[in-house]
């Protein structure tokens, strides 16, 4: 029996070891489309970004030996240099907003801290499962971000470029944590019963994780009443385009015994970024390949290009 059911996707996984240099000229204080709350909100979940890598690399580490397919060892060790470099760019960027005073590293160590308390107490297998469930969400934001890149449309174009060069590469390696944990677990009933639980645990644990650190963000910076921004998260997440719906409808096909990521195959928005990545260079000129993309297929109404950049802190 096979023990992974769907293996495309691997020749996806490419490693750019890019520099982005983001400081605070380049992420402003509310650097998402100026707007305080759309800001503090992914700020919560960026803020357990290089800790979250630090688990799924070291978590494919441990695995590694355990694997008995070539294709999924050689994925998983392409899938561990992208991780190192996000964490690093994504530490970069978050020194940045602390020096706003947004207080990231509060919430960091309290991460750092979760994160080698499990590290230490659970075994290979759940901490694959956890890695993998973790991957699971950051697929499937990134797959919709992909998709709806006028979300930004007010953002710094080199800070939207790193970003969109992140969604990418989650997008691309989406089914190697999936496959790791599948094959070392040794696939069967087992790695399926490891794979609930552990993505059950992970989504009742994962929402005061992130509402909480949040809610902290939002009273040190004194935003808590901004009701308009409030306003614009719930447009975002919830309304128009609603990424966060739109996220939740895909969770819940983790569940099914026999799905694999690559269930959605979103190469087509993709290779969008990649084509012009790889002829440019650049990732805000891949960005505005994307915004194309959507405009095509989408029917998205709305030219990045002609939009301003986030220069105002608020
Ligand atoms: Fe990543
Ligand atoms: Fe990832």
């Amino acid at each position: 029996m096979a023990l992974v059911n769907r293996k495309i996707g691997y020749d996806e996984v490419e490693t750019r070891d890019l520099r982005f240099n983001m400081d605070s000229s380049k992420v402003s204080k509310y650097w998402y489309n100026n707007d305080p709350w759309n800001t503090l909100f992914m700020s919560a979940i960026l803020a357990a970004v290089p800790d979250g890598e630090r688990w799924v690399m070291q978590s494919a580490r441990k695995q590694l030996e355990k694997l008995t397919d070539p294709a999924i060892r050689k994925a998983g060790i392409e899938f561990i240099h992208q991780e190192r470099i996000h964490a690093r760019e994504h530490d970069v960027m978050n020194k940045a907003c602390i020096e706003h005073g947004i207080p990231l590293d509060d919430i960091e160590n309290t991460f750092k801290k979760a994160r080698m308390f499990l590290q230490k107490n659970l075994s290979i297998s759940v901490q694959g499962g956890l890695a993998a469930a973790f991957e699971h969400f950051t697929a499937v934001m990134s797959s919709v971000l992909l998709e709806h890149p006028e979300v930004f449309k007010d953002t710094n174009p080199e800070l939207v470029g790193m970003l969109y060069w992140h969604f990418v590469e989650e997008s691309e390696h989406k089914s190697v944590s999936f496959d790791v944990f599948t094959d070392a677990a040794g696939g069967g009933n087992r790695a399926y019963f490891i794979r609930v639980a552990t993505m059950a645990s992970a989504a009742i644990g994962g929402a005061p994780v992130f509402v909480l650190p949040f809610a902290y963000l939002l009273y040190k910076t004194k935003q808590m009443t901004n009701f308009s921004s409030a306003k614009n998260l719930f447009e975002i997440q919830f309304g128009n385009p609603g990424v966060m719906k739109k996220v939740g409808k895909m969770f819940f096909p983790y569940f099914k015994r026999d799905f694999h990521p690559w269930d959605d195959d979103n190469r087509d928005v993709l290779h969008a970024w990649k084509e012009e990545y790889n002829k440019s260079g650049d990732t805000t000129a891949a960005f505005h390949a994307l915004c194309d993309w959507a405009a095509k297929n989408k029917g998205t109404d709305f030219s990045y290009q002609e939009s301003r950049p986030s220069i105002a802190a608020v």
